[in-house]
């Protein structure tokens, strides 16, 4: 049987079919300029790619704009904007799938997604591509792509890691891609979880995606809560509060501590193994934290995750004993700093709708919704 996925996994797909950008051909070294250029670069992010033509070509390079879909030894493959160069390559804009080699990469790099709608640098970016952004700042263990959908899989830690990210088109009749991933599901011997954005307020009948699967038995929020409604807030680096000299100090550390780990793990379910991984599974994070002068004990955490032009934040959390002592607003500006020293412009959270007190604080912030996100899932899963 044709496997649909198998030509569309951002990290799995072969490398071998369609070929596509001429080149003057691979040298045979893995070691060449073009491959320590490639080296770097993020499967599943946005690339940019200047890339060396034949011999004898009117132009002496070309520039290749698109998602890194995979790389090996010889090759990366990138779903490269075409036509209409400088529109921004908003979604939706024709994308060919091209081949190249790396040792003809001249130089590549990591940029941002795509401005698609007005506005400043955290709001331009439309719900499709934040979503792709945010998916890469809380990796799972297992991905595997099913044309634009990606299947995300890790031993059941938090929903965003164990669900279908539902963005563009899955390459297949609808029926036929919910079958597909509810089988892939049942392979992880794990419940078939669908996570499907739209614009504040949207409905989730009034999509396809969210139709098909009601019509399923599945139910918004999966009975969860915290689930039914998630929202997806954005602000920009430059207006988080500066720290000042009565700020607390905040440790910021590019490597996961025992120490930051036990002050997560004692307010949420952990997966041991698991959640090191999904923590530690972007292309960069830092770990913050607040210790109390009397104890030494940590209490206070935040994850920053680090994307091209974006910052996120993920798992912020102040012990209840120090709560409304500006801990955590310290360490978003710690964030905030860090940020806009490293020319990341946007930043980007998660708050589950039915968190009044973390939006009250996030909103005091100057933080405010793009958009909304819901998950999908059978009653009894
Ligand atoms: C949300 C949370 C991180 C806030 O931590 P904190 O250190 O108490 O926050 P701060 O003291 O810096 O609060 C700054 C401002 O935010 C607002 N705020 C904070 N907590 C609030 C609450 N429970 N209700 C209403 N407003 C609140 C207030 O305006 C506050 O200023 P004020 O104390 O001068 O009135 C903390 O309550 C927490 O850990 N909650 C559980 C985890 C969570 O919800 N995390 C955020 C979700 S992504």
């Amino acid at each position: 049987m044709h496997d649909p996925a198998a030509e569309t996994g951002p990290e799995d797909g072969p490398l071998g079919d369609r070929e596509n950008a001429s080149a003057a051909g691979a040298s045979g070294s893995t070691d060449t300029a073009g491959h320590r250029a490639t080296a770097g670069l993020t499967v599943g992010g946005r690339v940019v790619v200047r890339y060396r033509l034949e011999e004898g070509s009117d132009a002496g390079a070309t520039d290749f704009v698109g998602e890194l879909v995979a790389r090996n030894d010889d090759f990366i493959i990138v779903d490269a904007r075409v036509g209409g160069a400088g529109q921004g390559g908003a979604s939706g804009q024709a994308t060919e799938r091209v081949k190249l080699i790396r040792a003809d990469v001249i130089a590549a790099k990591d940029v941002p997604p795509p401005a698609s709608q007005p506005g400043r640098a955290h709001e331009r970016v439309s719900a499709d591509e934040l979503e792709k952004l945010m998916s890469r700042g809380w990796q799972p263990t297992e991905r595997k792509g099913l044309g634009d959908w990606v299947l995300r899989s890790a031993s059941g830690f938090t929903g965003r890691a164990n669900s279908v990210l539902v963005v563009g088109d899955p390459s297949l009749p609808l029926d036929k891609a919910i079958d597909y991933a509810e089988a892939w599901y049942a392979g992880h011997e794990a419940p078939a979880l669908f996570q499907l954005h739209g614009p504040t307020g949207f409905e989730v009948a009034e999509q396809p995606v969210g139709h098909a699967l009601l019509e399923r038995g599945y139910a918004v929020g999966g009975g969860r809560p915290d689930w039914t409604r998630v929202l997806v807030l954005t602000a920009l680096s430059a207006q988080v509060p500066p720290l000042t000299t009565e700020s607390v100090p905040v440790n910021a550390d590019a490597a996961l501590s025992p120490e930051w780990l036990m002050a997560y793990a004692a307010q949420r379910s952990v997966v041991p193994g698991t959640t090191e991984a999904v923590l530690t599974g972007s292309e960069g994070q830092l770990f913050l934290s607040v210790r109390d002068e009397a104890s030494k004990k940590v209490v206070g955490i935040a994850r920053m995750a680090i994307h091209p032009g974006w910052a996120g934040i993920f798992g912020l959390w102040v012990h209840p004993d120090h709560r409304r002592h500006s801990i955590a607003s310290t360490i978003v500006s710690a964030i905030g700093m860090v940020a806009r020293e490293n020319n990341m412009p946007a930043i980007y959270l998660q708050v589950s709708g039915d968190n009044a007190d973390g939006i009250a604080f996030w909103n005091g912030l100057g933080f405010r919704t793009h958009h909304e996100y819901t998950y999908l899932a059978k009653p009894e899963a």
